[in-house]
């Protein structure tokens, strides 16, 4: 995709943000005149771009509209990486989109981001909400390359790199209700579905979809909602950039799943990470299967993130799959 003169400027005046720079040199650098710099500087600020200029000093942004834009998220990465994200001002589902683009050819580390999802999808075929101008709807695409076992690993790690990615960029510490759920006081910030894509012939899982839902903006959350979902402005963090967020998150999962592969080598140190940061373990659960419902203490993770079970008639379980209720948190407050 080639980037136009508009995103080409931005890009220098991202680099730049410290000092402004010169009409001169844009002009120079982009190889237009300084009456074409001038023309896509007015239209950035249309755009809600606040960009300062003086006398014989030149442009300078200093502020920036919130949005989910190739240009924005691409300011806060390597130039390389900016090239395999795909930004989407409304999709149906970020995790569809990123499954057809497979299908196209799509790889290693391809990221889809919308800034409105028409159609989320959540686990047990729930909907996700997913409205305009507050969240940051995230999908990419690993090619696992790992033993069947660590193929849980995908959401686990995926979790904790949203933990990282939050505390970066507020200084909030979230944790995790195992297996996908990202809290924050209680209450759910960011949710995770993975799927897994096979090839036809050897049933063998060729790719895998990482789909990831961060509530960041929202001041209220529809009545349903609203004891069990929480935005990072609720819990605190004001006036976040919504594109930092993002490009923050996509640098965390390359770090994790292709420079230190995490995925191939399950490092101690991220299991003991997982750990850390579990809001379920060593409480009281719920385990809901499509069968029966069992109560038991949470006692550890096993080194494929499997949840390990105490139950209350004395047998001791790996969990793997399915839904487990916490208590005091997502509103499960048993007898
Ligand atoms: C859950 O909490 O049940 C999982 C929610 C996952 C939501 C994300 S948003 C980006 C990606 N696209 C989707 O349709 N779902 C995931």
């Amino acid at each position: 995709m080639s980037d136009t003169l508009k995103s080409r400027l931005l890009q220098l005046l991202l680099d730049n943000r410290d000092k402004p720079v010169s009409g001169q040199l844009l002009s120079g650098q982009l190889g237009v005149t300084r009456a074409a710099v001038w023309k896509e500087i007015e239209q950035l600020r249309r755009e809600g771009f606040v960009i300062t200029s003086a006398t014989n000093r030149g442009y300078q942004l200093t502020q920036m509209p919130d949005l989910l834009t190739r240009e924005l998220i691409g300011g806060y990465l390597p130039s390389s990486r900016k090239a395999s994200v795909i930004c989407m001002q409304e999709v149906d589902s970020t995790n569809t989109a990123a499954q057809k683009l497979i299908l196209e050819g799509g790889e290693d580390g391809l990221v889809v981001v919308a800034d409105h999802q028409t159609k989320g999808s959540g686990r047990m075929g729930r909907p996700f909400l997913s409205p305009a101008g507050v969240g940051v709807y995230l999908s990419m695409v690993v090619e696992p390359h790992c033993t069947t076992d660590a193929l849980n690993l995908l959401t686990s790690y995926a979790g904790l790199a949203v933990c990282l990615t939050i505390e970066e960029c507020t200084g909030l510490r979230p944790s995790i209700k195992w297996p996908n759920d990202v809290i924050l006081e209680g209450k759910k910030v960011c949710g995770i579905l993975t799927k897994l894509v096979s090839d036809g012939e050897n049933n063998r899982v060729t790719h895998a979809v990482i789909g990831i839902g961060i509530n960041v903006g929202q001041e209220e959350f529809p009545q349903e909602l609203r004891d069990k979902a929480i935005s990072l402005r609720q819990a605190g963090a004001q006036d976040l950039c919504r594109a930092k967020l993002a490009a923050t998150l996509i640098q965390v999962l390359d770090r994790i799943f292709f420079e230190e592969k995490w995925l191939q080598t399950t490092p101690d140190a991220a299991l003991e990470q997982l750990k850390e940061r579990s809001c379920t373990l060593g409480r009281e659960v719920l385990v809901i299967s499509p069968r029966e419902e069992r109560r038991g203490q949470a006692v550890d993770l096993d080194r494929w993130g499997g949840l390990v079970v105490d139950f209350s008639d004395g047998s001791r379980e790996t969990v793997t799959f399915g839904e487990v209720s916490v208590r005091g948190v997502l509103g499960y407050l048993p007898q």
